[in-house]
């Protein structure tokens, strides 16, 4: 069976008390419960950049990784108050959000902007959650699975098989994000075959059912596990829910 990976988007919450705090106990929990460790879950971490290098020192040699939540598409240069990939790996950083709704709507970040940071990203070696998902106006009109077929067409399907296996898909609904409402579960399922089988078309069967497709929006403790059970969700990208340790434990429990 393929491993889960859940996955803590933190956004701008947790300040370096919260982080550090929050990791240590994390660790805590995982030395105690080895049958956890048996199932061996992958779970990612994303701190804000101020905190990852501690992050990731903490985490050194276990089973949890830490994600930047952006780089800027640029390698280095004049671009006051932005980080680069570059940057993110001298600190041993080894994976990126990239495409999630907040940056899309509130930063202007277009697919063709995406593109570019994919670039920087697979050049310097970083792996990927790449988040789509739809608005609740295309949900409406029945048009949830052209959205996430054409932001998959001029992103990530531009590149190649080999570059494929860097990225972890997350599809986040961006009606789900943040509010407390979710798809129905076999909605997800029906999304994420769908998913599953535009790149089974793209890039042929080995790489579609080896892709981790993780679900994000509006996860709980209370929910997550029919989210875990649809046979095509692997996974989850947790927000709110990630920013409780009780929570995000029962999460991480579920998977
Ligand atoms: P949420 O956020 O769990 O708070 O809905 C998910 C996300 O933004 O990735």
């Amino acid at each position: 069976m393929k491993k889960k990976i859940i996955i803590a988007n933190w956004k701008m919450n947790y300040n370096f008390y919260d982080t550090t705090h929050f990791l240590r106990h994390l660790l805590k929990f995982f030395n105690h419960e080895k049958e956890i460790e048996k199932n061996h879950q992958k779970i990612i971490i994303a701190p804000s950049y101020p905190f990852l290098h501690i992050s990731n020192q903490i985490v050194q040699g276990t089973n949890i990784h830490i994600a930047a939540q952006n780089i800027h598409d640029m390698e280095k240069g004049s671009y006051t108050g932005e980080v680069s990939a570059i940057m993110l790996k001298s600190i041993g950083i080894n994976n990126v959000i990239l495409g999630h709704s907040e940056r899309r709507t509130y930063f202007n970040e277009t697919n063709k902007i995406l593109l570019e940071k994919i670039y920087i990203a697979l050049k310097n070696r970083l792996k990927i959650i790449f988040c789509i998902g739809e608005t609740l106006n295309e949900r409406n009109n029945n048009k949830q699975f052209i959205s996430i077929q054409k932001q998959l067409e001029q992103t990530i399907f531009i590149c190649s098989v080999k570059e494929i296996e860097n990225f972890i898909i997350a599809y986040e609904p961006i009606w789900a994000i943040g509010t407390g409402e979710v798809p129905y579960y076999h909605e997800v399922q029906k999304m994420h075959n769908h998913i599953r089988l535009l790149f089974k078309n793209k890039y042929g069967k080995f790489v579609s059912d080896k892709i981790h497709i993780v679900y994000g929006g509006s996860i709980t403790e209370l929910n997550c596990k029919e989210f875990f059970k649809q046979k095509d969700v692997d996974g989850g990208l947790v927000g709110n829910s990630s920013l409780n340790i009780n929570k995000f434990l029962s999460i991480i429990k579920a998977s």
